[in-house]
């Protein structure tokens, strides 16, 4: 028998701690909880990505009456950014949530569907994304690509 440990490295920074760039993307997907469409669990998410060219692009959870039909604020964001901007890098995505009448305390994580999507994204263009987590409690987690998130993962190479 033998024994793999994978491990994760995951900062924590303070707000404060954060580069310029990182506070306005944080700030922008903070914004993009305001367009969140979610009547039924009101639960406010938005996700923001920096492409390689500057330019910013916010998405956010689209709920829907057939609950799986709905998608994730990070899904609706990358999916975005690869039909519009297909040859653009995603330096790093932010991802925050607002939840009666306030940003969550804690950070909230990406579900296991958007941690897959953002491999075959990091996969694609061969370059690992930041991934920021804003809690409400005024931290922020970082991880320096999803592989952190999402270990042991299946991707294109095992095809
Ligand atoms: N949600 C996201 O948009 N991103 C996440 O990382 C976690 C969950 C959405 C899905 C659903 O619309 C709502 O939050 C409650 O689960």
């Amino acid at each position: 028998m033998k024994e793999i440990n994978l491990t994760t490295k995951i900062r924590v920074y303070l707000i404060d701690e954060c580069t310029d760039i990182e506070k306005k993307l944080i700030d922008a997907a903070k914004n993009a909880t305001k367009n969140a469409y979610a009547p039924y669990s009101q639960f406010k998410v938005g996700a923001a990505l920096l492409l390689d060219n500057g330019e910013i692009i916010t998405g956010n959870n689209q709920e829907n009456a057939a609950y799986p039909s709905g998608l994730c604020a990070e899904r609706t964001a990358v999916f975005f950014a690869n039909a519009n901007h297909p040859e653009s890098k995603i330096g790093a995505i932010a991802v925050a949530a607002y939840y009666k009448g306030d940003f969550t305390k804690d950070v909230i994580t990406p579900c296991g569907a958007c941690r897959q999507v953002l491999l075959e994204i990091e996969n694609k263009h061969k370059s690992p994304m930041d991934i920021l987590l804003y809690a409400g409690s005024g931290e922020v987690y970082k991880f320096d690509t999803i592989k952190d998130l999402l270990p042991f993962s299946f991707g294109d190479e095992m095809l």
